[in-house]
């Protein structure tokens, strides 16, 4: 085990690493300046219901920053695995200066991937502040750095829950990905993600294609379903059954957010 941080220590090495997808309680006072906020992760948690993870095993693709291997230690799970490769890939600082040359140029945006001096899938400039907050919270999940869609995931055995959190509309091939997904799922996959809104009378399963470089400044969003989309999906991938935990509000969120969209949480079971 590394030595203990003290707060201004911590709070200097969290600065130092400037860009957070998650706010995380270090201890001492420090909680990492996420771009989700304490109040939005409350708000998420609520709407996830994540199953009881006590005495589980847990995998959470996509970890990012690790908030939700760490809220499944917390919870008491037997073993957590977190598994990223793409966030963890991003040099962010230079990612950013990138973003505003490409806006000030009015250019669409490029995936990070296909941008060498961005991209570096063997230092993992992005996984700075999951190993951070590992350390801090001496964490003892296991770390898998590697892409879900193209890793054995036989070699990843089966897990009682898996949480799939804001993933399925970055990957390109969703069906294929849900099915991957079930093979890993022994329990239940907590599945959330962006969703279309549509009208009571107009409810079906659709699943949205996004030319996303235009509308979310973020050409590796692709497809947006229906609630019932995903959990047609779901089904057709091979999950017993599913539930959708966190469905359509029940008035249109173009009236507050200026978008059809919101976000949906399915249960799958197996
Ligand atoms: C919107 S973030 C969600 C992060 C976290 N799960 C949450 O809900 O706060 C999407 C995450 O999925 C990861 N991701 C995208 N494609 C992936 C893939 N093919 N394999 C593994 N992780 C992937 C990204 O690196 C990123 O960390």
């Amino acid at each position: 085990m590394s030595e203990p941080l003290d707060r201004v220590a911590k709070q200097q090495l969290v600065d130092e690493i400037g860009t957070w997808h998650h706010s995380i309680n270090l201890g001492d006072g420090v909680v990492t300046p996420g771009g989700k906020t304490p109040a939005h992760i409350h708000d998420e948690l609520r709407r996830l219901r994540l199953p009881e993870m006590a005495h589980k095993s847990v995998l959470d693709i996509g970890a990012w920053d690790g908030l939700y291997t760490f809220h499944a230690e917390a919870a008491g799970a037997s073993r957590v695995v977190a598994l990223d490769h793409y966030a963890w890939s991003i040099d962010f600082q230079k990612a950013t200066a990138y973003r505003s040359r490409e806006r000030g140029s009015g250019q669409l945006s490029r995936a990070f991937h296909t941008i060498p001096e961005v991209w570096d899938p063997i230092g993992l400039p992005g996984k700075r502040g999951f190993d951070l907050a590992y350390r801090v919270r001496n964490s003892r999940a296991e770390v898998v750095v590697d892409d879900f869609m193209t890793m054995d995931v036989e070699r990843l055995g089966t897990f009682d829950v898996v949480l799939f959190l804001g993933v399925i509309y970055h990957l390109e091939e969703p069906l294929r990905a849900l099915r991957r997904l079930q093979a890993v799922t022994g329990g239940v996959a907590v599945i959330e993600s962006e969703a279309i809104w549509l009208s009571g009378r107009l409810r079906r399963p659709l699943w949205q294609f996004v030319n996303a470089a235009h509308t979310h400044d973020d050409p590796t969003f692709w497809w947006i379903p229906t609630a019932e989309g995903l959990q047609a999906m779901c089904d057709a991938a091979g999950f017993s059954r599913t539930e959708i935990v966190a469905g359509p509000p029940k008035r249109s969120p173009l009236w507050r957010r200026r978008s059809p969209h919101y976000r949906v949480v399915v249960h799958a079971f197996c």
